[in-house]
């Protein structure tokens, strides 16, 4: 894809006037960060890699049965972040498509994968991808029951507003967790009950003193 098909398809405004307002007019994250405590809906953490080890740590082979999992399934990540990784991981595992929830930085995480789709092009599989700029709870509530694969990563008790909040999240990971799908939970705290898991652990590749967690639940 070239530069002039990529701003043909991307248009900030996509991401509607009240995110420009609240967020997107910000270009220092600190800004957001009290924009985002102000609201009390969740921490605008920049983050930054803990979707990207979970993406090495699979295409290097560690987590080898995530990739199928997540083939042909609708893949939703929440809070995504700034970067593309969870796409990178959706379409290397030949997702059916990926769609990422982020309330704080749509707009960075938009530029961030189609700069990743033009840079890769020949390399990275394309799937249908959108960015939305909601709250994760919100999000789920609106998705249908067994329909989607789920990604978290560095989602951890700081990240949510309240433990009220995160049991309502869980609930919603199970109804609507695809019958053959996946939620991964990487070095996150949402831990829903009552569906199988998988817990492994593995040394960043970048940095092997800092460990990750992935758990991968399934419906029974
Ligand atoms: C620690 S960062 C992890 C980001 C990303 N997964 C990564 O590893 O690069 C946590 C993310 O959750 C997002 N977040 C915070 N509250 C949220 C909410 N209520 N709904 C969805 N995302 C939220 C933040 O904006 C931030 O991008």
């Amino acid at each position: 894809m070239t530069e002039e098909e990529i701003s043909k398809l991307f248009k900030p405004h996509d991401l509607s006037e009240e995110f420009e307002h609240k967020f997107g007019k910000h270009r220092d994250w600190k800004t957001r960060l009290n924009t985002s405590r102000e609201l009390g809906l969740g921490f605008a953490a920049p983050g930054g890699n803990f979707t990207k080890a979970l993406y090495e740590a699979v295409m290097s082979g560690l987590a080898d049965e995530i990739k199928s999992a997540l083939e042909g399934q609708r893949v939703v990540e929440l809070g995504a972040g700034m970067m593309s990784y969870g796409y990178a991981l959706a379409a290397s595992s030949d997702a059916r498509n990926y769609l990422a929830v982020e309330p704080f930085y749509a707009d960075v995480l938009s530029k961030s994968i189609f700069e990743r789709i033009r840079a890769r092009n020949e390399l990275l599989p394309r799937i249908p991808f959108k960015v939305i700029p909601h709250d994760m709870l919100e999000h789920l509530q609106g998705e249908g029951d067994d329909l989607i694969s789920i990604i978290a990563c560095g989602i951890e008790n700081c990240i949510l507003p309240d433990e009220k909040y995160k049991r309502k999240v869980e609930a919603e990971v199970i109804r609507t967790l695809h019958p053959d799908g996946v939620f991964i939970s990487s070095h996150s705290d949402i831990d829903p009950q009552g569906l199988q898991v998988t817990e492994k652990w593995f040394r960043r590749l970048e940095n092997p003193t800092v460990q990750d967690r992935i758990r991968i639940y399934r419906k029974p």
